[in-house]
């Protein structure tokens, strides 16, 4: 396809100029809509991860309601963790009964082939591609080795990641192991989502920002570059026009580092100003961000407010005709209360206030 005729969300994502700037919503599919918790009542979240026609029927619930720019694989990042050999529950949030905390839980790991051991999201990405209107393109998605390990490490979610850090400081060579395995098996999961139809893909590090910047050396930024580089290698060439997102929370410290990691685009959290990061980036990376979520807990009016807000804050100051470099999101995922009709606010807002001529 040439460049021109290209979604809008990858025409943004590859740094082009477009005529307005997209948005999509991180947790976009989700208990906010009433259609979600309807297929909810029927079903467990597992199945609905499991069933391909459910989770195509739930990737496609916001794009039709709220008219966004790109979809999201309904999944989630602790299925490839369940794939490895965990066992997990959710209630909402994962939950493992034996979490991973010594070598020989680290070495009966797997690094399992996604098309034996997940076969069902790959079936969902076909069936969703198949369903979905050409010009709104499709994210795959998986979490980040970091954050991966962190569920495997700490059993659950943790506000210090004490366990976690426990292993990395007192047996680094394990950590290694756990990284390694999670970051081969992310790659192995990406890539063939790219090859099922997937046209982007993001990594979520959700946890990432509870470590310093010389862990974030040691233990984070590696092994996400080491999954792109993979992907890189594994699928040659045709990877070459895909989106490599990547999305740290609480990354103000270390801004420069997400850059290395070897992604195209990087999602931010609402906690600092998208021209400070631009500063701190430089000017060849896509930024996605970053309301804050909770915004949309206001009236439609504030929602705009600030939706502005950040759009100017993505603005290049120096070139008004030269690429906006930015997709609008939130700067983490959409809360379980937010009114829908907020949603639609806030993705109407972005396409007007963002209207431009190329
Ligand atoms: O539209 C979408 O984004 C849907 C696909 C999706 C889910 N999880 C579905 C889900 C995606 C991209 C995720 C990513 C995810 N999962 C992350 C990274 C993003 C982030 O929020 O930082 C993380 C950390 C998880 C782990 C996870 N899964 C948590 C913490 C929870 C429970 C709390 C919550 O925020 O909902 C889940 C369960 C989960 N994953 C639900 C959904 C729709 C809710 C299940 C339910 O009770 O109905």
């Amino acid at each position: 396809m040439a460049e021109t005729t290209a979604p809008l969300f990858l025409r943004a994502c590859r740094g082009e100029r477009t005529e307005h700037t997209p948005v999509w919503i991180m947790r976009q599919a989700g208990r906010y809509l009433p259609e979600y918790r309807a297929i909810r009542e029927q079903y467990d979240f597992l199945t609905t991860c499991r069933v391909p026609e459910l989770a195509c029927e739930l990737t496609l619930q916001p794009v039709r309601r709220l008219g966004v720019d790109a979809a999201i694989l309904f999944s989630d990042i602790l299925i490839p963790v369940i794939a490895m050999g965990a066992d997990v529950t959710f209630s909402p949030g994962p939950y493992l009964a034996q979490p991973i905390r010594t070598r020989a839980a680290v070495e009966a790991l797997r690094v399992p082939d996604p098309t034996e051991a997940m076969p069902f999201v790959l079936d969902a990405v076909r069936a969703i591609r198949q369903e979905l209107p050409p010009d709104v393109p499709l994210i795959g998605f998986a979490g980040a080795p970091l954050t991966m390990a962190a569920y495997l490490v700490e059993g659950g979610g943790s506000r210090n990641l004490a366990r976690l850090k426990e292993l990395l400081y007192h047996e680094p060579e394990t950590a290694d192991l756990l990284l390694d395995r999670c970051a081969s098996t992310v790659a192995r999961h990406l890539s063939e989502q790219i090859r099922a139809g997937a046209q982007a893909v993001m990594l979520f590090d959700t946890w990432a920002g509870l470590m310093s910047p010389v862990d974030i050396d040691r233990f984070v930024r590696p092994y996400a570059r080491k999954v792109f580089d993979a992907i890189r290698q594994e699928l040659g060439a045709p990877s070459a026009g895909v989106p490599f997102i990547y999305y740290a929370g609480d990354a103000a410290g270390w801004y420069d580092r997400c850059a290395e990691t070897g992604a195209t685009v990087i999602g931010l959290d609402w906690r600092s100003d998208l021209s400070q990061a631009r500063r701190a980036i430089g000017p060849t990376v896509v930024l996605q961000g970053n309301l804050d979520p909770a915004v949309l807990f206001g009236p439609p009016s504030v929602i705009r407010e600030r939706v502005s807000a950040v759009l100017a804050s993505a603005r290049p100051a120096s070139d008004e005709h030269g690429p906006i470099g930015h997709v609008f999101n939130l700067g983490h995922g959409i809360l379980p209360s937010t009114p829908p009709d907020h949603a639609k606010v806030l993705v109407d807002a972005v396409h007007e206030r963002s209207a431009r001529s190329c």
